[in-house]
């Protein structure tokens, strides 16, 4: 069987479980781990793989990488990894600002570049293709990603922590761009903005609010979409959707309630980036979706920095 020689970069809190899926897949032979700083945990879990601390000493040993390391050096690393040669696959946000985006843009040619957004795996998305896709008219698109302080993660506000996922899954499940977005925010541990509403309109009246913190009181992970044809909400902690329409369901009841599969989002979007290696295929989520997410993100903050409603054309 043909195998992807990989890099796992950063062995942080998300790392050593891309590790453990890298390591695992028999579509990847795992040459090294690069790891600056943590490289001890590397060597105890792993006695048996390389563990460098800069890539370029085992350029010449990958076809492909898995870059998890602080977002800040997302660029940089992908920059490089795209000018060898190499796959990439990138954990969210692609890139630190809008302009890294577009400087990467012609680096990426024939290579696979994946971008690492994971919300994106949920199983209720396909069981729900259908009907997302028959609701016509209007529509109020909610999300909602908030918990209590981890502490994590505080070197970037939450709307490229958190909110990021958001962005990209509105674009994914609407399939329309919005025109304009009004964002309203508090920094209440950090001296970033830890919990945000953004509010995105479309030309056709729809609306979507998405609201991220990490300072909340509740630890709440949902989207819901309403419509004149009812509600779809799915709760994505506890992999249960509900809906509802104007009629009662065959149990005499207005809301129906289902479960679907949790599943392993790290496992899924490794085997996804192996398979469009080896199967010369495109990403299924690529470039364009990990700049269209940056460039929302980059308008989210200009709106929370101006205090007004600002324009998407
Ligand atoms: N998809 C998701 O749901 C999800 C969840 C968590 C984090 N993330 C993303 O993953 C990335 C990493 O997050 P984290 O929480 O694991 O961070 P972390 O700080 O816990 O780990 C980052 C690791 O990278 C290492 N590192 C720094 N610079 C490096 C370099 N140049 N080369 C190699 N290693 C380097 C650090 O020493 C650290 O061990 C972030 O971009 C974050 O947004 C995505």
């Amino acid at each position: 069987m043909k195998k992807v020689n990989v890099a796992v970069v950063g062995y942080g809190h998300l790392g050593r479980w891309h590790t453990q899926k890298a390591a695992g897949l028999e579509n990847a032979n795992l040459v090294a781990v690069v790891e600056p700083f943590n490289q001890a945990a590397v060597k105890e879990a792993y006695p048996k793989i390389k563990v460098v601390a800069d890539i370029k000493e085992v350029m010449n040993e990958i076809d492909a990488a898995i870059i998890v390391t602080p977002t800040s050096t997302h660029f940089e690393l992908t920059s490089l990894l795209l000018e060898n040669n190499k796959h990439v696959f990138c954990e969210k946000p692609l890139c630190a600002t809008y302009d890294e985006v577009v400087l990467l843009a012609d680096k990426v040619g024939d290579k696979v570049l994946q971008v690492g957004h994971s919300e994106r795996c949920h199983q209720a998305w396909e069981l729900l293709s259908d009907k997302f896709a028959a609701i016509t008219g209007k529509r109020t698109f909610k999300i909602d990603r908030f918990a209590p302080f981890k502490g994590r993660a505080t070197d970037v506000d939450a709307v490229q922590d958190l909110m990021i996922h958001d962005l990209d899954l509105m674009l994914y499940i609407l399939k329309m761009s919005p025109v304009s977005v009004s964002a309203i925010g508090h920094k209440i541990i950090t001296s970033k903005w830890d919990h945000v509403t953004a509010t995105f309109s479309f030309e056709d009246g729809s609306e979507a609010i998405i609201t991220s913190g990490r300072n909340h009181v509740k630890e709440v992970r949902a989207l819901e979409v309403m419509s004149d044809s009812g509600c779809i909400y799915v709760d994505l902690f506890a992999n249960k959707i509900y809906e509802g329409s104007s009629s009662k369901f065959d149990d005499d009841t207005f809301v129906k309630e289902s479960n679907y599969e949790k599943r392993d989002h790290l496992l899924i979007e490794q085997e996804q980036f192996y398979n469009s290696i080896l199967n010369n295929s495109a990403p299924v989520v690529n470039y364009d979706d990990g700049a269209k997410a940056v460039f929302l993100v980059s308008k989210v903050m200009e709106s929370l920095d101006k205090s007004e409603r600002v324009s998407l054309k």
